[in-house]
């Protein structure tokens, strides 16, 4: 719908305040300007949880079609009333694209062969509007259509009529001269329902007062009027048609324009020196953890004073964007045809930002620095992948250091893919990159055979490609949580020192750093490797790296150690280390070296947490 401070081209500024938040899934976002609702309805595919409000009806008509309505309406009752067999949206609609036109209210004032003889529409689609517009009415009145159908209905109706309205843009007046669209005759078309699991909900209220009523916000979004240009003068039509012209309602058309009085809905926010009060009172009342504030450089309050305002809440944040300037019919020739679009961005004191779900016993418990108790499952123990982790681990890895659900789980040297499964078990979207098909293969068999439950979860995606060019598949800053176990040089096609049990190695390929011969250029390729990954990561996201030292004949391998340096050259900061106890996997040990040198028998592994701080250390 054209909406003048309509943000359709504005949501990727609005998403990046919204991906700050790191809030997901069922997080309650609230619109409190909602307009065309078309931010609310972004943020409802997206799966949160939605409040819009608009103290505007035509824009509640929107809200409760587009935002509470889940599933598209049955039309039980109308389907008695009319006495039909079948009925859908489909019906309803072609039934009221196929009344008789009728003069009425809107043939009257706003036809040209009305009383009025105003040209905002054409005499025939006045007619249809009139016809449709007033059975609407009668189906409402006689109780054969629910409150929700309704709303579908009006929203249907809006949406036909914008479309063949002859203005330019708002309806602060017509054109002179017939506008193409104009002519075109008016069809309803049937509303698009967005699916969703969550109790979305319409409001019509001033936003000053709904703020008061609304507690436990995740995210709220203001999108206030920016000038002085009140919506229900601009939009009178939209509003007359959405409010109807029925029982003790008498709405006059007044002057050239036909203009309905709109003194009731007079928005604050339209007034130099009262809408910065108006701001302050609601930032006063709000209850939620983090704010965000669509504005621009033309807006009747001063940047430095909404920064003023919102200082008292928390600290703010400011993102913008130079977008083309709405051409209203006032434009003078000079005045800029950009603007900047402004989005601030307010992290409360509500906001506590949770590093993972756990209850604090479960925090304790995982928290001491030897992890005993991991191991595999039997499906785990049947595969044949030289160096499969437990899910077990990952899964604990993950709930340590995410919040799991929605997150972007990577793992750079996949193999069968445990990372991958315990990501999706936890809901997370997954990738993995490999340097071998036949273990994408297997990954997927895995799925299929044991884990099919978790499938659709979240996103897969596995690539059989050289992690050195990861960043071509893997969108940078996008990985919450790296977690992987690096191949080792040639070692495993050794035999392991304490239970001389043979490795094997995993492919043939020359790009597979599993068959470097020597242990410093498997060092720098592997550096080379993680030095790529790591743009993958996002900021404060985590790359945990499971490894154990290794012995090669008489030599000692820090790997361990090594890896730790290179990881802090790449930029990463070495944040914490864990070492995971595999002694009771171990049953064949003998005493190394015995009687002429000590030699340890190494039965754990160390789990590397590395974290990339960016600039906010
Ligand atoms: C800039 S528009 C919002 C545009 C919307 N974000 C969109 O993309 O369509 C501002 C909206 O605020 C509404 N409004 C103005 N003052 C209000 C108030 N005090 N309470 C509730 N809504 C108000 C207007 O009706 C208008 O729809």
């Amino acid at each position: 719908m054209r909406y003048y401070g309509g943000k359709e081209k504005l949501l990727d500024l609005i998403e990046i305040g919204v991906k700050k938040t790191e809030l997901n899934h069922g997080a309650k976002f609230v619109d409190l300007f909602a307009g065309t609702t078309i931010v609310a309805q972004h943020f409802k595919k997206k799966g949160y949880t939605v409040i819009a409000n608009d103290f505007l009806e035509f824009s509640y008509a929107l809200a409760k079609t587009y935002i509470e309505l889940n599933e598209e309406p049955k039309f039980l009752k109308l389907k008695k009333y009319l006495e039909v067999g079948q009925i859908d949206k489909n019906y309803v609609i072609g039934y009221l694209n196929n009344l008789s036109p009728k003069k009425g209210f809107i043939f009257d004032n706003y036809c040209p062969n009305g009383k009025g003889q105003r040209q905002y529409f054409s005499n025939e689609n006045g007619q249809k509007i009139d016809a449709i517009r007033e059975k609407i009415e009668e189906w409402k009145n006689l109780s054969v259509i629910s409150e929700l159908e309704y709303y579908y209905l009006i929203t249907a109706v809006l949406e036909a009529v914008n479309l063949v309205s002859n203005v330019a843009g708002t309806y602060s007046a017509y054109l002179k001269i017939w506008d193409q669209r104009a002519i075109k005759p008016l069809i309803l078309t049937s509303p698009e329902i967005i699916p969703s699991k969550r109790k979305n909900k319409a409001f019509k209220k001033d936003a000053n007062q709904l703020i008061k009523e609304v507690k436990n916000i995740d995210i709220l979004y203001l999108d206030p009027p920016y000038n002085s240009r009140q919506y229900a003068a601009n939009y009178f039509i939209l509003e007359l048609i959405a409010e109807g012209w029925f029982g003790t309602k008498k709405p006059v058309a007044n002057g050239k324009t036909g203009m309905i009085n709109y003194d009731h809905q007079l928005s604050e926010y339209c007034y130099k020196g009262r809408a910065d009060k108006a701001l302050d009172n609601l930032i006063t009342n709000v209850n939620a953890k983090y704010i965000l504030l669509s504005y621009n450089n033309e807006g009747v309050i001063a940047d430095s004073e909404i920064k003023r305002i919102f200082t008292k809440k928390g600290k703010v944040q400011l993102f913008k964007k130079t977008h083309k300037r709405y051409k209203s019919i006032n434009q003078k020739e000079n005045d800029p045809q950009n603007t900047e679009e402004r989005l601030y961005f307010i992290e409360t004191s509500l906001a506590i930002k949770r590093a993972n779900k756990l209850d604090g016993g479960t925090w304790l418990q995982n928290s001491f620095s030897i992890w005993r108790d991991i191991a595999k499952n039997q499906e785990e123990i049947k595969l044949k992948h030289p160096a499969i982790f437990p899910l077990q681990l990952s899964e604990r890895i993950i709930d340590v250091l995410t919040n799991g659900s929605g997150k972007n789980i990577l793992d750079c040297f996949a193999g069968s893919g445990s990372t991958l499964i315990a990501g999706l078990k936890k809901g997370m979207n997954v990738y993995g990159i490999d340097i071998s098909d036949e273990f994408q293969k297997l990954f997927f068999k895995r799925i299929n055979n044991h884990y099919l439950p978790y499938k659709d979860s979240g996103k897969i995606k596995y690539f059989v490609k050289d992690a050195r060019e990861i960043t071509k598949y893997i969108e940078p800053n996008s990985i919450d949580l790296c977690l992987t176990s690096p191949p080792y040089w040639d070692i495993l096609n050794a035999r392991r020192s304490a239970d001389l049990k043979i490795g094997r190695n995993y492919t043939n390929k020359t790009q597979d750093i599993g068959n470097i011969e020597s242990y410093n250029n498997f060092i720098a390729e592997l550096k080379k490797i993680m030095t790529e990954v790591a743009k993958t990561i996002r900021e404060n996201g985590y790359c945990v790296m499971v490894v154990m030292d290794i012995r090669k004949g008489s030599k000692f391998y820090p790997f361990h150690s090594d890896v730790a340096r290179i990881m802090e050259e790449i930029g990463l900061t070495f944040e914490d280390l864990l070492i995971w106890d595999r002694q009771k996997e171990y049953n064949n040990c003998k005493p190394l070296g015995y009687p002429y040198k000590f030699i340890v028998n190494k039965v754990h592994e160390y789990i590397l947490i590395f974290k990339k701080y960016g600039h906010n250390k």
